[in-house]
This record gives C-alpha cells, structure tokens and sequence, in this order.
C-alpha cells in the first residue's frame, strides 16, 4: 500500500523517478551502490556546497550524511578543489610512484604514533584485505575474529555476520558466524570466528577456545554500520592484552572513526593496535584507503629475492599489493588538504557539534515521548527507530524497519539527507542552525510516524 509519505515524496522527486525509469535500464536497482536505491525511487543528486547537495528536481537538501562520513569539511571544499584541479593538471595517475604518498604517509604517521609504516590503497575495503591477509601471512594461521554486527567493506570475509538474522545469529556469547551476501564461497566459519561486541570474557574465551589458529581479530573501535555504538574501553583493552598472549595481530578499523580525533578512535581509548585500517577522510572525498602499524608486519611488503614482485617460485607465495589508481594524485592532494585541516581544534569543534544534536534530539525524544533513540560518538550518530534503547549491536536489529524507512523518507521530504538505516554525522561546514532545523524535522516527522 503506497502510505501518505511516499506520495509526498513522489510528488515532490518527479525528475528523480524519471531519472530513476532511464537508469534501471542500464544499472540493477538505477544505482551503481547499493545502499543508494530505495523504493518508491531514489533521489539522484547533481551537486553539492558546503552542508547542502542539490537534487536533479532542484530541491536543495542539508546532508547529515557527507557521503558516509567522508566529507569531514562538507562538499566542494574550495581548498580542496583548488588542490585536486592542481594535481589534476600535472597527471591524475602515474605508472611509477611519486612523492606525494610519502608526504600523505608523514602526515598520518605523525597523528597516529602506531603507523610505524603504512601503505596506500583505493578503499577501505581493500585496505581491510590487505590488512587480514598480511596477518595470516605473518602468523601462518588461518582465523580472522571479526564483531558481530562489524562492517570491514565488501570482500569476501568481511561479509560475515555483519547484519545476521536474528533466527540465525546463535548465542549472544558465540554467535554463529554467518554469510551475509550471496555468491560468497562456502564454509565462512572455517575462516572467520564471530566475536560478541562489547563482552570482552565472552570474546575472550571463544579467543582462547579457537587458539592457535586465530590470525588477527579486526574490530571498529565504535561500530558504524552496526548502528554507530562505542566500544568499551574494558572490552578494547580485554582484546588487546588477549592478542598480545596469544600471538594475534589486533586490527583496528578506523575508516570512519579516524574522524572522531587527531589520532584516531585508538588516541581516545588509549588501546594500540598492531595495525590500522583507514579511508574515507584521509582522502579528502576522493578515493583512498591505506593499512599500517607494527613495521615487522609491514615489512612483509618488501621484496625478499626473486626475480620480480609475483615470482612466486623462492619461499612459496609472497605478500604483493596491486592497484592501478592506488596513490593516484588527485586523492592524495585532496586527503593532503584535508588532513592538515583537520587539527585537534578542528576535532574539537566536529564533537561538540554531534554532541549537541544527539543532546538536543534525545530532549526532544524524550519530552515528546518519540519511538526513537540516538546512539553516538564525536561527529557522528545514528537515529534507531522502535528499538526501544540501543546499547548493543544485537538492540539494532529491534528497528521496526517500516518506521525506519518512513523516517527517512520523511527527513527527505523536509530536506535532511541521512543514510536510510538512521546514520549520520556533522562536517565542519554544519552550521549551528543547520542542527536546530534538523533535530525541529527529525522530532516532526517522528510525531507523525
Ligand atoms: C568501518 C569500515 N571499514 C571499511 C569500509 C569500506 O570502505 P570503502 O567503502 O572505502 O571500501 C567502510 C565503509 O563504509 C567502513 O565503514
């Protein structure tokens, strides 16, 4: 049954539906990711300013989005569009390397004290690859221990139990480890040990029950797919000295929680990791991921004979990384710009501004009595609608999923622009009132669904 609000929002996207009807003749679902179509039609967007983006209607919308965290100074940044057309003027991409990715390279291990040596790649996902696969290399073992509800991009054994179902996920101290996209290849629990969040003796225990045959364990230091929950510091701190006794390299994932501090997610919490995975900001909104730390895994990367990078025939297989746009210059000069803007002030400032949001939208909740709860951290947040309170990944799956897509139609409606599982974050460029109006349509359109 088409509800009140879909009308709206069909009457008010006419341009979008047609664009949609062209391009669902050429592109499953009319979009090249995912998450970007959603019935009745999605809204295909043109350009973007600052805190607002534009749609193929006109319609102008404030994003609380930043294409999913990665636009920590909004879009069109003047300075970082006057980088990119400068990079791009010399060369977009090269064959060979080139300074730029050590001047990157510097610059993030100067913030982040554990990127010992890092690497460059063309995303996060790739970046999480990577970083799995130099760790069994070093250990020898086979195991990856990933979070439940655990978001590590879109290879294959990433795609383990990050939303399982709940007539399938198992026991909250052993969750089943399960598949989470079709097409992968078969038996993911031989490859991958799903951990409970935030229950350190339970993970602790399925850690010690697995050994020696766990390689690394990756874990968001805040879960952001998996509805934007910090991790304790008792639960970070659990896994880390388990790691240390049992020979396994800890991984953090900071793609998106390299933005709640100068130094990262692990410089808050105080907890090292052997290595980092990272994207989104570092790329100024342009393609990048990289992984880093502990040198002695690093250096993994290195040529060790042979006659060239893929010969694998001295010593069995070895550890090589491809990526024709990888270090490409354009990314690198926007990420460049960015990261130097991002001072600890800069941090600051993003973290008092998602503090007052998700303040002033809870007051609301509250007062009113709304079906809505707001978990968070620094610049970012996550609306979860009637799942009564969120404080563990499995409360997620609670969302009443009709009122969740409501909810997001209706912000689109009024203009507000966050990710249709209820995600958002701030940018340096969200203004004050750019708040007040949005936690004013977020408690209207709560009212009404
Ligand atoms: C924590 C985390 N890791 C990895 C990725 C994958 O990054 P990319 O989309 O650049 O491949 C994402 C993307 O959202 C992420 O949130």
């Amino acid at each position: 049954m088409t509800s009140p609000l879909d009308i709206s929002y069909a009457e008010q996207t006419p341009k979008s539906r047609r664009q949609y009807e062209r391009a669902v003749t050429s592109i499953p679902a009319g979009a090249t990711r995912s998450l970007n179509s959603w019935s009745p039609h999605p809204v295909y967007l043109v350009r973007g300013s600052g805190t607002q983006v534009t749609d193929v209607d006109g319609r102008v919308y404030v994003d609380m989005l930043n294409n999913y965290t990665a636009l920590v100074l909004g879009h069109a940044d003047p300075e970082v569009v006057d980088a990119v057309c400068r990079a791009a003027r010399g060369g977009t991409s090269f064959s060979f390397a080139t300074p730029q990715e050590s001047e990157l390279a510097e610059l993030l291990r100067a913030r982040v004290p554990s990127l010992q040596r890092l690497r460059f790649t063309g995303s996060g996902t790739e970046a999480a690859m990577f970083a799995m696969r130099l760790a069994r290399a070093h250990t020898g073992r086979n195991l990856i221990a990933k979070v439940e509800g655990g978001y590590h991009g879109t290879h294959d054994d990433a795609l383990v139990s990050v939303r399982p179902h709940p007539e399938s996920w198992g026991p909250s101290t052993a969750p089943t480890a399960m598949p989470d996209m079709a097409g992968l290849p078969a038996g993911c629990d031989q490859r991958v040990l799903v951990l409970p969040f935030n229950d350190g003796d339970a993970a602790v225990a399925l850690l010690r029950a697995h050994n020696p045959r766990v390689a690394a364990v990756i874990v968001e230091p805040i879960l952001g797919v998996g509805g934007v929950i910090p991790a304790t510091k008792e639960y970070l701190q659990a896994l880390r000295e388990a790691c240390t006794a049992l020979g396994i390299v800890l991984i953090f994932d900071e793609v998106i929680t390299l933005r709640v501090a100068s130094g990262g997610a692990q410089a808050n919490y105080e907890v090292t990791p052997d290595l980092t995975v990272m994207g989104k900001v570092i790329g100024g909104g342009l393609p990048i991921g990289a992984y880093g730390g502990r040198d002695d895994l690093m250096r993994q990367l290195e040529p060790q004979g042979g006659t060239d990078v893929y010969d694998a025939r001295a010593g069995g297989p070895r550890l090589y990384q491809g990526g024709t746009f990888t270090g490409n210059a354009c990314s690198l000069a926007a990420g460049l710009v960015t990261m130097r803007r991002l001072s600890p002030l800069a941090h600051l400032g993003l973290a008092a501004k998602g503090a007052r949001l998700r303040n002033e939208l809870t007051r609301r909740i509250d007062r009113d009595g709304l079906p809505a709860h707001v978990t968070g951290y620094a610049s970012l947040f996550n609306i979860h609608i009637g799942a009564g309170v969120v404080t563990t990944f499995r409360d997620t799956r609670r969302v009443d999923p009709k009122m969740q897509q409501a909810f997001f139609l209706g912000l689109l409606n009024q203009g507000f622009i966050i990710a249709p599982r209820g995600m958002g974050c701030v940018s340096t460029a969200t203004r004050d009132q750019d708040i007040h109006d949005f936690v004013d349509a977020a408690a209207s359109v709560l009212a009404q669904i």
